[in-house]
């Protein structure tokens, strides 16, 4: 995990918990009504991939599991894990690609419903991603993936040599005499491993993705409302797809890329095309990023004219997040792949309790206040929901209070109480198990291993009816609260 060069150890900071009156009164438990989007409260627990789908990408009872847990602390909407929208082998990454998805998402929504009264709204993440390869040993990239061309026989001065010989010469080579030779493309592949960018338009599939995209995100919010399932969130965010497009880096020349008016076309045309395929008072909005966080990436003022745009369009709500992107990861280790939270974006994306001055809580709210002054300023009310370290009722109000987001989120803690909503709004906010933002959870989903958390999951391990993990070892879903 990168961390900031300070390294100040920050204690969780949850502020003055409210009397039941108080959260009675609060905005933070008050309904929110805009456009398609009707809320409880302004509670929400934003997507967290908990690795708990079978291979094939269908809800198991350890999914179930999962979303009954979360309702039943009755937040104002829980959004389901980032789910993958083709009909591709994804790991036990969930799967909305094809209808025989749709019976697993349905007993996932009677579920989420049932657990929390009907008082919990469920909406679930639709992601597309290309493909990621793990960092080959040096010695098979260079003698089966490597392509030799012109330039490196240049490079080296070898117009003759047969390529076999190039290949052995260049796997023999220092990492200093490499940077001369490949290019900066060959030398990512060499050290992170292949990965696709939106910008290969040499590809056929990659030059494509603006004409079948927007189908393919529509037939999958299609099945989301199939399923019942409540609404829409279009990840926009990170390190995926659609992020890609959005971002600074993003230089097609196919009117899809350069300028931000250009970046933002394929999203607003995904959006267009998942409008039209759900009823009219279904809720669709996207989550993306306040910022990128890496050397050349888009920044808030872009961020803000997205926003606008996306309001303009007719969005439901806007979740933002920040960094979490591929360009600034850790170096893999040799046959694993690049994940997109160990840089330095990834940090600002899931931020822990090793910070700099600022320190881990509420990073993204100042850019998201900024974000949403812009769409304000437009003439629009599309409502915006922040998160990140946001741990408590007192800043979680304040922000509401003052206009610097419409919703606030919390993943992390929720993870680390998931009755927490219950137990503030209860007026019994002394009894929240607070998130220490280790990032154990993270470490888990990095290593795409069950996520659960480290504060609960090996209590009461002799309890009947639980489910663990395989070995045995950890329990997957937090104890009761005994109120
Ligand atoms: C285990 C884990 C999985 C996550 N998976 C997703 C995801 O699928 N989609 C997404 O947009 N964000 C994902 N996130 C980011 C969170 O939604 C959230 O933005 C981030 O953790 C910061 O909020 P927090 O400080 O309240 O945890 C994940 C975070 C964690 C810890
Ligand atoms: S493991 Fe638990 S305490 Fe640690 S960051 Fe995750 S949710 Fe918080």
């Amino acid at each position: 995990m990168w961390k900031p060069l300070e390294k100040i150890k920050y204690a969780p900071e949850p502020g003055i918990w409210p009397s039941q009156a108080e959260a009675g009164d609060s905005m933070w438990f008050s309904p929110l009504d805009f456009g398609n989007l009707h809320l409880d409260q302004r509670t929400w627990i934003p997507a967290m991939v908990p690795w708990r789908s079978t291979e094939e990408g269908i809800v198991t009872d350890r999914v179930l599991a999962w979303y009954e847990r979360f309702a039943q602390g009755q937040p104002g909407c829980i959004v389901i894990e980032a789910t993958g929208v083709r009909d591709v082998p994804s790991g036990p990454l969930m799967r909305i690609g094809h209808d025989r998805f749709v019976p697993g998402l349905k007993e996932l929504a009677d579920t989420v419903h049932r657990a929390s009264d009907g008082k919990t709204k469920l909406f679930i993440q639709l992601i597309d991603f290309l493909s990621i390869r793990r960092r080959p040993a040096a010695e098979n990239y260079f003698h089966r993936f490597l392509q030799i061309t012109d330039d490196h026989r240049a490079a080296l001065g070898a117009e003759d040599w047969p390529e076999e010989k190039i290949r052995e010469h260049l796997s023999a080579l220092e990492d200093e005499a490499l940077d001369d030779i490949l290019t900066g493309r060959e030398l990512d592949d060499l050290r992170m491993g292949t990965r696709e960018r939106v910008t290969d338009v040499k590809y056929e599939h990659i030059r494509e993705l603006p004409e079948v995209l927007p189908r393919i995100f529509a037939d999958a919010a299609e099945r989301a409302q199939k399923a019942g399932i409540d609404g829409v969130e279009l990840h926009y965010a990170h390190a995926y797809t659609m992020a890609s497009f959005l971002s600074r880096k993003n230089d097609r020349e196919d009117g899809y890329g350069g300028p931000r008016e250009n970046r933002v076309r394929l999203p607003l045309e995904v959006y267009a095309a998942v409008r039209e395929r759900v009823s009219d008072d279904y809720p669709v909005g996207c989550r993306y990023l306040s910022d990128e966080i890496i050397e050349n990436g888009s920044d808030v003022e872009d961020a803000a004219y997205f926003g606008v745009e996306f309001a303009k369009a007719g969005m439901d709500f806007l979740s933002l997040s920040r960094g979490g992107k591929f360009d600034d990861a850790k170096q893999p280790g040799v046959g694993e792949a690049a994940y997109p939270y160990t840089g330095e974006s990834g940090y600002e994306c899931i931020p822990a309790y090793i910070s700099d001055s600022f320190g881990p809580y509420g990073r993204n709210i100042q850019p998201t206040a900024f974000i949403r002054k812009a769409i304000r300023d437009a003439g629009l009310e599309t409502p915006v929901v922040v998160a990140g370290g946001i741990h408590g009722f007192e800043l979680a109000e304040k922000i509401l209070q003052s206009g610097e987001a419409d919703i606030v989120a919390s993943a992390r803690q929720s993870l680390a109480d998931p009755d927490w909503f219950m137990k503030v709004k209860e007026g019994q906010g002394e009894e929240v198990r607070l998130c220490t933002y280790s990032n154990y959870c993270e470490g888990l989903d990095q290593k795409h291993k069950i996520v659960t958390c480290k504060l609960w999951d090996r209590l009461d391990m002799d309890q009947s009816d639980i489910q663990k993990t395989p070995d045995g070892k950890r329990r997957l879903i937090a104890p009761d609260w005994q109120a």
